[in-house]
């Protein structure tokens, strides 16, 4: 069949393709799959796509928040070209503002004249000074500017349940109420939207070590104090759950907390060698860790499976309450992913600054894959972190900025971002390293929202395999395929200030439709993102 691309496509493919990029090598090896339009799943969340932000390192300070003052274009202290790049990705939701740091802020040290803030020491993250300049304010203008919602962390490890009872009433009361009147008297008449609320992080760890048990009754405690004062806008409660295989979590939660959260989270990190003493470089590594890695990450499949099949039981076994809303699901929420490597040389040990390379890509797609496939459980997740820190989209330099392949991802992917998930059948070879394996192929499709298109999305975790991958389209129409690339020539390319565009997508002419057959030779090491219409 005659392929029509759209006319954009079309002038995109004649476009060069960028040196660093390969070409789909012969001597590819079969895969196939059965592409289900027939048999449409639950919606994907588009809060899956979405971000992190914490007092961390540069990654608010100098990554976003500049003050007014700078020499660096900014729009009332956040920095614009950081804001220009985010806006292109869709963010849906952004978490704020922490992580560890969420357990030691007070909220009140951040909001009125910013001369007059009192500074902190931020004893988690390198034991700087905070000096409180970005608060509240400062967050929201964030989250409009973007046009994201945002999603904030309240204190419960060393706050009380009267100052997240007030900051909730400053964010969102509308009424003449001692809260909403320090607001108005901040400079902000109007309430804002808080549609996500967290009630504590990591509680087992930074956020007070505390059991399950203990942090249930902890959540049933705060959480009564976090009223609705939109009640056509009800603040959805997030109860911060588990660390990786700590199933008991999760169990304990769902027994003792159960409907009085609306989601459950979940923290994961990948480190290339499990060993948290000696994670793995970000750039200098061997096929050994681009394995490793992937593998790795590939544990978030049996980890999200594992952790919704306790919450099915748990709410299988629930007997129907007297409230309304009695029976929904509990959502999970993986409030903190992505790659967590040794931090980059000469930079400040506490500050979690890492480079982010073709092999993030990969992990990225990966991931939001299996968030994809468990689209009926996995209502938001939330890379850990949207600049600077860790797996970021986006590293700064002063007032220099590039775009991080992760960022690329993110941006090939939001196409998925509320489309309709579609099953997708695959008989992957192995790609096996030393005594191991993992799947060569990964894929998801979902049907776009107002149903112009099909978006099916590829990764090749190989290193030097190509794969010819033959698609069976079952209830699809489609006559046209067009669609984009993410590879580059080294397993470890990334960008940098001086070379910041190495690792970008190009334009895929790899893909075929046959009638009801979609062949799309697939080259090694590689991300693609096609279009159906
Ligand atoms: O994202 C960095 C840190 O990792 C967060 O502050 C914490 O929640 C987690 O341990």
């Amino acid at each position: 069949m005659k392929i029509k691309a759209p006319l954009a496509a079309l002038a995109a493919l004649l476009v060069a393709v960028p040196s660093g990029q390969a070409q789909a090598p012969a001597g590819a090896v079969a895969a196939s799959a059965v592409l289900r339009a027939d048999q449409p799943g639950p919606v994907v969340n588009k809060n899956v796509y979405g971000h992190f932000a914490e007092h961390l390192g540069r990654g608010i300070y100098e990554g976003i928040w500049v003050k007014p003052d700078s020499p660096i274009p900014n729009t009332r202290g956040i920095r614009n070209d950081v804001v220009a790049a985010l806006k292109e990705l869709h963010i849906p939701v952004l978490r704020w503002p922490g992580g560890c740091f969420a357990d030691e802020y007070h909220w009140k040290d951040g909001i009125g004249p910013r001369e007059k803030r009192p500074a902190m020491i931020n004893t988690h993250w390198g034991g700087v000074v905070e000096d409180n300049s970005f608060g509240t304010h400062e967050f929201m203008d964030l989250v409009e500017q973007l046009g994201t919602d945002a999603y904030v962390t309240g204190n419960v490890g060393s706050g009380t349940p009267q100052e997240m009872m007030e900051w909730v009433e400053y964010m969102t009361s509308d009424a003449i109420s001692p809260m909403a009147n320090l607001r108005r008297q901040n400079g902000r008449e109007k309430p804002w939207r808080l549609p996500f609320f967290g009630v504590a992080n990591e509680p087992w760890g930074c956020g007070g070590n505390m059991r399950p048990e203990y942090y249930a009754d902890e959540f049933r405690r705060y959480n009564t104090f976090v009223k609705n004062y939109d009640r056509e806008a009800p603040v959805y409660r997030i109860a911060a759950g588990a660390n990786a295989e700590d199933y008991r979590w999760t169990e304990v939660l769902m027994d003792q907390v159960g409907r009085r959260m609306n989601g459950l989270s979940l923290h994961y990190y990948t480190l290339p060698t499990g060993n948290w003493g000696a994670k793995g470089s970000a750039t200098a590594f061997g096929e050994d860790q681009w394995f490793s890695t992937l593998k790795r990450t590939l544990r978030m499949e049996e980890l999200v499976a594992k952790h919704s099949a306790i919450m099915d039981k748990a709410e299988a076994d629930r007997k129907p309450g007297p409230f309304p809303g009695a029976d929904r699901k509990v959502g999970l929420v993986v409030d903190e992913w992505g790659t967590w490597y040794d931090q980059e040389p000469g930079s400040h040990p506490g500050f979690l600054y890492q480079q982010n390379s073709l092999r993030d890509a990969l992990v990225a797609a990966l991931n939001f894959h299996i968030f994809q496939r468990h689209a009926d459980r996995v209502v938001m997740a939330n890379i850990a972190q949207t600049v600077n820190v860790l797996q970021a989209m986006i590293l700064t330099d002063k007032e220099k900025m590039l775009r991080t392949p992760t960022y690329w991802v993110f941006e090939m992917f939001k196409v998925h971002q509320g489309g309709t998930s579609l099953p997708v059948e695959l008989q992957s070879p192995d790609y096996a390293f030393g005594q191991e394996k993992i799947p060569m192929v990964s894929a998801s499709a979902t049907k776009a929202k107002d149903g112009s298109a099909i978006h099916l999305s590829l990764a090749n975790t190989s290193l030097s395999q190509a794969v010819a991958l033959s698609v069976k389209l079952a209830g699809v129409t489609s006559k046209a395929v067009a669609g984009r690339i993410l590879t580059a020539t080294d397993m470890t390319a990334h960008n940098t200030f001086e070379a910041p565009n190495v690792v970008q997508p190009a334009p895929f002419a790899g893909a075929t439709l046959k009638g009801d057959v979609l062949e799309v030779k697939l080259p090694a090491k590689s991300v693609v993102v096609l279009e159906l219409k």
